[in-house]
């Protein structure tokens, strides 16, 4: 696009057909987007597009007669719906992605009503990723809801609307208005869009990319009994007409004001608000919001800012679309499209077979993306993924990027479907894979390179053994030529023999022969992590180290004893069984035992109380327990802040605990919580507790 765009240069006749080039492309996208609600490309080359265009139409207005796609707000309602009139047109925002562009708004404004910009003061509220609707109220009952279509005539989906639990059909307390029209989002909370998702999977029928796409597809059906069956919610952010009875007329002079009266009516409004910032406020408000984005239960793509006062709003009036009295501060985006080149599979430490997706390089979340998990062969297919294919990835956060689906519309001619290899990768043994379980594996064990390079760099990772600087391309060196063949080996190998390797001077050798020196005196709860026996993740070799305070204790216990332990159960302990009984591993762990010397059971969680000063300490003396899955952070990691901020956690809830956080999918803990009167904290209050620490970087 770019390039196309340079090339423009000034003759007429090019930058005419540019615009039309541009045009086209842009109706294009509003149709995908808008009526298809299957949009070909993001949001932000949406607004690359529609950007540039606007400038060539401004600058060369001669050149670029009749209506542009870029007055257009949405699209013109689908034909089977009826169709509704908007009494007060539906806008849409003009969109801001820096400080720069935020001080500009505030300074135009404020030049426009002839104020100086210290004195305007705004709302800030997020910007929800659903799909905007209108619904009228009459005497406090609904009785129509619309989409925004074009802004100016909208589909009527009452039906649709009408099943949809957060909306209220009849609305509730004193001072409501004669007409009120309220405008808001609808969308799909991400639990919901999982669930939604697995059963659509179960039933072979098409899975959606993003909440938005599902919330959009769910909304517009032709027939409520599907909507009912996807649940959608609704976040109120405005208002459209509004008629008071005859001397009723409330006192709402800002905007603020206007979403408190929502709430109290009982429409649902984000507690995610702030009232009457300054500027320097709303930048403040964008990044503490950025930082909450993922542990929010849906997904949002900015925030919004309007000016408060509702007569200043009138008084900046509108351009073309939309409101000069408001703007959207976009996020980056967390969703961008790519090709999809190939999918290799990788070997894992239990000998997992993971296709993972090789992708032209594309920019998305804030980093270059190359490569991103496919998961399983089940989730390929699930998802209909073809190698060739141009692909929705998505990284959000820390997480681990992700291929979301393909674009149907582009799938070339020559794309081919994945095929699991049946022998692996790496050495070649047939694969396995059991009935219940969706991975193939190779069974080999330490034989395969692949999952004895893995089982090296679990052993030496930070929160096992700790040896730093045997990274992969160590790793791969000394399986290579045969210099290890089992972890035992790590601690026979020479100064010399590591100065041999690639790519490592002597100083360097030397370093990680220190390492490794030092990592003889691990404590058993990290040997016990790190000699990677399945189901035993960090936590359990913490337990197991502190409930049997020795290695041959472990060892020598029977499923019985190990059933003992605090939160093994059959699995866990048959896995640790399995391990020990096995001779070629026991071999090791006597050869390691004579190379390391065990000094402490534990020397985990490895962090000191944060604040020495008690009321510092937001867990100060509470037992915690953690359940449910967290969005934004490993079980391990958020036991360590309660850890260093006071508290101790448990793993069952008694009349004991004193707190419950419940992350994703909480169950049987949650409910128990609730039965015995627990205090119970969801993820996001969490998040915001040790946020100062965190800030501060404590851990
Ligand atoms: S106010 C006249 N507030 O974003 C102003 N819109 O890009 C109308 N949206 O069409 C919009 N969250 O669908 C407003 N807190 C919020 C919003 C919001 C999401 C959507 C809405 C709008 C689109 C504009």
């Amino acid at each position: 696009m770019a390039g196309q765009q340079a090339s423009v240069s000034e003759d007429p006749q090019k930058i005419r057909s540019r615009i039309l080039a541009l045009r086209a492309e842009v109706i294009k996208h509003q149709q995908a987007y808008h009526m298809l609600d299957a949009p070909i490309i993001t949001d932000a080359q949406y607004d690359a597009l529609v950007r540039e265009l606007e400038g060539l139409e401004s600058r060369y207005p001669e050149l670029a007669p009749g209506p542009s796609p870029v007055d257009q707000v949405g699209f013109a309602p689908k034909r089977e719906f009826s169709e509704v009139r908007h009494r007060v047109p539906m806008l849409s925002l003009n969109n801001a992605f820096s400080e720069e562009d935020i001080q500009q708004f505030v300074s135009r404004l404020a030049q426009n009503l002839g104020l100086s910009s210290e004195v305007l003061r705004f709302s800030a509220e997020l910007k929800f990723d659903g799909i905007a609707v209108s619904l009228r109220y009459e005497q406090g009952r609904l009785v129509e809801a619309a989409t925004r279509g074009d802004g100016s005539v909208g589909e009527d989906i009452t039906p649709n609307v009408r099943v949809i639990q957060d909306v209220p059909s009849q609305l509730v307390g004193l001072g409501i208005p004669q007409v009120l029209e309220v405008r808001g989002e609808v969308l799909m909370r991400r639990r919901d869009f999982d669930a939604l998702n697995e059963r659509q999977s179960a039933r072979g029928e098409k899975v959606f990319v993003n909440p938005r796409n599902a919330a959009a597809g769910s909304l517009r059906q032709l027939d409520p009994k599907v909507t009912a069956e996807r649940p959608l919610s609704f976040f109120a952010y405005g208002t459209g007409e509004v008629q008071w009875a005859l001397g009723k007329e409330r006192n709402i002079s800002t905007h603020s004001e206007w979403l408190d009266a929502l709430a109290e009516w009982g429409l649902p409004v984000a507690d995610d608000r702030a009232a009457a910032l300054s500027c320097e406020g709303l930048l403040k408000f964008y990044s503490r919001t950025l930082e909450r984005r993922a542990s929010l239960p849906f997904e949002i793509d900015g925030v919004v800012y309007k000016l408060e006062s509702l007569q200043l709003q009138s008084q900046a009036g509108y351009v073309s679309r939309a409101p000069r009295f408001a703007v959207a501060h976009k996020f980056p985006a967390e969703e961008a499209s790519t090709r999809l080149l190939g999918i290799d599979v990788q070997v894992g430490r239990t000998g997992a077979l993971t296709p993972v997706a090789r992708l032209e390089p594309v920019f998305v979340g804030g980093v270059t993306v190359t490569n991103a998990t496919l998961h399983n062969a089940d989730e390929i297919i699930r998802k209909g993924i073809m190698i060739g294919d141009t692909v929705w990835v998505r990284r959000a956060g820390d997480v681990i990027p992700e291929v979301l689906g393909p674009i149907a519309a582009l799938r070339p001619a020559q794309a081919r479907p994945f095929v699991m290899p049946t022998s692996c990768p790496e050495c070649g043994t047939p694969t396995v894979r059991e009935a219940e379980e969706a991975v193939s594996r190779c069974p080999a064990g330490l034989t395969c390179s692949a999952q004895r390079k893995q089982a090296f760099l679990h052993f030496a990772q930070r929160r096992a053994m700790d040896i730093e600087g045997l990274g992969e391309k160590i790793v791969d060196q000394l399986v290579e030529k045969n210099l290890v063949s089992s972890i035992a080996d790590l601690y026979e190998l020479t100064a010399d023999q590591l100065a041999a390797l690639d790519r490592m001077a002597k100083k360097s050798a030397s370093n990680l022969m220190s390492q490794i020196d030092a990592s003889r005196s691990a404590s058993l709860s990290r040997l016990l992590f790190g000699l990677g026996i399945r189901h035993v993740g960090e936590r359990t070799a913490r337990d197991l180290a502190l409930h049997f305070k020795s290695l041959q204790a472990i060892r020598a216990a029977g499923l019985e004893d190990l059933l003992q332990a605090p939160d093994v159960g059959p699995v866990v302990a048959a896995s640790i069984r399995e391990f020990f009984d096995n001779p070629e591993q026991s071999a090791i762990v006597d050869r390691l035992l004579a190379s390391i010397r065990l000094e402490r059971l534990d020397d985990r969680p490895a962090v000191a109380p944060v604040s020495r000063a008690v009321d510092a300490q937001p867990f100060a003396g509470m037992t915690v327990v953690l359940t449910g899955s967290l969005g934004s952070m490993a079980r391990d990691e958020a036991a360590n802040w309660i850890i260093a901020l006071g508290g101790k956690t448990s793993s069952s809830v008694s009349a004991k605990t004193s707190l419950v956080i419940a992350g994703e999918a909480a169950g049987s803990k949650l409910a128990r919580a609730q039965a015995l009167g627990i205090r119970v904290m969801d993820e996001a209050a969490f998040l915001e507790l040790i946020r100062p620490f965190r800030d501060q970087g404590a851990l």
